[in-house]
């Protein structure tokens, strides 16, 4: 099971950006939990992260024929990028999409995921841990 793990603009910043939305662990904390998840379950994983709309399309076709699973979380892309939800729909790789913050209960403009219409799942508000309820998903189907 080969799992790719992307996450969009600024959520290098996790840990200094809006703790009350997205908590005190860093992404560097994020990295070090994903990969001993991935190693205890022998899922071969890679994470990605840029705060570049094209930069994420690229590494979306890159996963063409490599990867079997995508768990994404796009940021403030989610809410804008039809460019991210074809890439998706381009690969056609079972993708869950996932947000640290529980965004139906925020601003308006947050609540349209384009992204969401290529995935299988989207799990919204469990912090960091829906990543790795995500990568279960993807390698367990639970
Ligand atoms: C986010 C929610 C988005 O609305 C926001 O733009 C982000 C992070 C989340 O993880 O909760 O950057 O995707």
């Amino acid at each position: 099971m080969k799992i790719l793990v992307i996450n969009g603009p600024n959520l290098n910043m996790l840990g200094i950006r809006e703790p009350a939305h997205y908590g005190k662990e860093t992404y560097d904390d994020l990295v070090t939990k994903i990969q001993n998840h991935c190693k205890s379950k022998d899922i071969f994983v890679e994470l990605f992260q840029s705060n570049h709309e094209g930069a994420i399309v690229d590494e979306i076709q890159k996963a063409y024929k490599n990867f079997d699973g995508i768990v994404i979380n796009p940021g403030a892309y989610t809410h804008t990028s039809i460019a991210i939800l074809d890439a998706l729909k381009s690969v056609n790789i079972p993708t869950v999409e996932v947000h640290i913050s529980n965004v139906k209960e925020r601003e308006e403009f947050r609540q349209i995921s384009y992204v969401r219409l290529a995935c299988v799942k989207t799990i919204m508000g469990h912090g960091t841990d829906g990543y790795i309820e995500a990568i279960d998903f993807l390698s367990e189907g639970k």
